[in-house]
């Protein structure tokens, strides 16, 4: 289970303080596939940053079952988080220059996976994208869909409990926006939690709950299982 309660973040810039998230309580069941929509400035990649430990709120508090992320010291969350949480973000930070099964075991040496592990760990990841076959080739030479893919493998190597994706198919064409929103699917249906930000009413349509964002608040929040 994934809540969040009373949660809001204020930025400060030259023109004032703003509000992006305000107050938004959220509790998500494990295994969902929940998209978050809303006009561009609504606060949706602030809200996930903090639902995925990597901005602290200045209100509230976001739990990941027993583990409350902002009472963590900050060593304490960002080990939390590599091994808990996985991200997808629409520019793909990826390191270029290193090939596919490089990319991959960066994040698991950061999450001090053995060696011995790490081999078969990888190549079932990479499998479960079909990027099995390209894991020598360079990131750089990769399409945007290739790319996406790697990411989505780097994103579950360590087998995270939740998967966050900002706008993954945000710089895809519409058949490997779909090849993506398919694997997001399928990372529900092994039991992951999936919370998928995104412009698209269509791919939104495809989740089980939307929440739509309005001006950092919670306008409305269905259940697409019942209707
Ligand atoms: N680090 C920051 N400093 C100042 N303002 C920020 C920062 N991050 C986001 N914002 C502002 O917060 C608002 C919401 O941004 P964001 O969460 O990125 O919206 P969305 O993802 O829905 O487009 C925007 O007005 C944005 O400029
Ligand atoms: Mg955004």
């Amino acid at each position: 289970m994934l809540t969040c309660s009373h949660l809001s973040r204020r930025f400060e810039d030259a023109s004032g303080e703003i509000w992006p998230v305000q107050d938004v309580s959220l509790t998500v069941k494990d295994g969902t596939f929940l998209s978050v929509v809303g006009r561009s400035g609504s606060g949706k990649s602030t809200l996930l940053k903090m639902l995925g430990g990597l901005l602290m709120p200045t209100e509230g508090e976001v739990r990941i079952g027993e583990a409350s992320l902002y009472e963590m010291t900050e060593d304490e969350r960002s080990d939390y988080r590599c091994k808990t949480i996985g991200f997808v973000f629409q520019d793909f930070f990826l390191e270029e220059l290193y090939t596919v099964y490089q990319n991959l075991e960066i994040v698991m040496m950061i999450a001090k996976v053995s060696d011995a592990e790490r081999k078969g760990k990888i190549e079932q990841a990479l499998e479960q994208v079909g990027m099995l076959h390209k894991k020598d080739t360079k990131v750089k030479v990769l399409s945007g869909g290739e790319k996406q893919r790697v990411c989505i493998a780097r994103a579950i190597v360590n087998e995270p409990q939740i998967l966050f994706a900002d706008e993954p198919c945000g710089n895809l064409d519409y058949e490997n926006g779909q090849a993506i929103m398919r694997l997001l699917r399928e990372q529900c249906e092994q039991g992951k939690t999936v919370i998928l930000i995104t412009h698209n009413r269509e791919d939104a349509m495809a989740t089980d709950r939307i929440v739509t964002l309005q001006d950092g608040r919670i306008e409305s929040d269905e259940d697409q299982r019942h209707s």
